[in-house]
């Protein structure tokens, strides 16, 4: 679990990444940012696509950019969202479930940061938020 500073600190790197977000179809602005169990801070935004399927997630993009620097050891110990909606407030944003599977894939015991429907901070074991997922092999 993190602590309120690491806490703060990976919202901190969610909200410099949403400000990259490419969501001109959308509106909706999200940023990741997850620490990888080495301790290094990791980040993305969505980035949409005229052609609507092959935009892709905050999450997922921030998970590319931790493979592409610590390959095969890296894992994720927490990722934390956040988004704006078309207006610029913060909405709530629970990660897609394709990225609660990603997140699995790389975090057995990820800690997942989001910001809820009541606008609360909250944090959520990755397992919780995907029961009886999907494994092809064990990490
Ligand atoms: N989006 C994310 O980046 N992460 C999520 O977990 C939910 C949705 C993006 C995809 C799309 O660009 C926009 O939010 C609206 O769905």
């Amino acid at each position: 679990m993190q602590n309120r500073a690491q806490t703060e600190e990976l919202l901190k790197a969610a909200a410099e990444a949403m400000a990259h977000a490419y969501a001109p179809y959308s509106h909706f602005h999200v940023g990741a940012a997850l620490r990888s169990a080495s301790g290094q801070i990791y980040s993305g935004c969505n980035v949409e696509n005229a052609v609507f399927p092959i935009g892709s997630c905050a999450e997922t993009n921030a998970i590319a950019a931790a493979v592409r620097a610590e390959g095969d050891n890296f894992s994720i110990a927490a990722i934390s969202i956040v988004a704006r909606d078309a207006k610029g407030a913060m909405a709530p944003v629970a990660p897609c479930g394709a990225c609660r599977q990603a997140i699995l894939e790389f975090g057995a015991e990820a800690d997942v940061i989001f910001t809820d429907s009541t606008g609360r901070h909250q944090t959520r074991n990755i397992q919780s938020l995907l029961p009886d997922a999907f494994r092809l092999t064990a990490r």
